[in-house]
């Protein structure tokens, strides 16, 4: 399974980098928002920082802003992917780039048949939003399984990005339905890979060597 972290903020992908979990990243205009730095400066930093792709996303609400935004995005680097919000014109911005050999990411999926579209358009990676579904009641992992036996049956090469994960069952769960990628913040990941028995295993052993003669 890739990993891909959830935020535009250099620190949190240079320490979860240096572990060799980052495959990728995924930004949004909040997360870039969040920065308070421009939006092509902070792009071009990340994918000098990654080797896989850095997805960013546009603003404009009709197919030709949105043209003309994921045409200058391209040009920043090799490696960054165009996120298109999951609309009529995000479908078609979609199917337009998919033609032209663009990578694209169409975010905001909320059901089965919005990613089947989305697939259908020619879409590299759909984002199915878990964590925003479950706010609702609803259960976002479920659309993750629906969506990965869709791509399955009909042999799509789109690959799901499991997004809006908050929780360790989150990343475990989309593993499990055999998501291609679960999308993490970059401030959650740390405490997932923590458990107190982990940390009371160290204290525990820690002590009993000090027992052990130091010959
Ligand atoms: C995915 O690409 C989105 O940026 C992200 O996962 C949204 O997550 P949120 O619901 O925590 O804002």
């Amino acid at each position: 399974m890739k990993f891909f972290l959830d935020t535009a903020n250099v620190k949190e992908i240079e320490r979860i980098n240096r572990l060799g979990l980052v495959d990728g990243i995924t930004t949004n205009p909040s997360i870039i928002a969040k920065e308070g730095r421009g939006f092509k400066e902070v792009i071009q930093e990340i994918c000098g920082m990654v080797k896989g792709p850095v997805s960013a996303e546009v603003v404009g609400l009709s197919v030709g802003e949105m043209l003309e935004e994921a045409h200058a995005i391209a040009e920043w680097a090799d490696n960054v992917v165009i996120k298109l919000p999951m609309t009529e014109n995000g479908l078609e911005a979609c199917n337009r780039l998919s033609q032209e050999g663009i990578k694209t990411n169409v975010t905001l999926v909320f059901s089965a048949a919005q990613g089947l579209m989305a697939a259908k358009a020619g879409a590299a990676y759909i984002s199915p939003f878990v964590g925003r579904l479950d706010d609702i009641g609803a259960d976002g992992l479920q659309l993750v399984r629906d969506l990965k036996t869709i791509l399955i049956n009909y042999s799509y090469k789109t690959e799901i990005i499991t997004a809006s994960v908050r929780t360790l069952s989150h990343l475990a769960e989309a593993a499990l339905a055999g998501a291609d990628i679960a999308t993490i913040p970059g401030s959650a990941l740390p405490s997932m890979w923590k458990h107190p028995l982990t940390d009371i295993g160290i204290e525990k052993f820690l002590k009993d060597w000090e027992s052990v003669p130091k010959l």
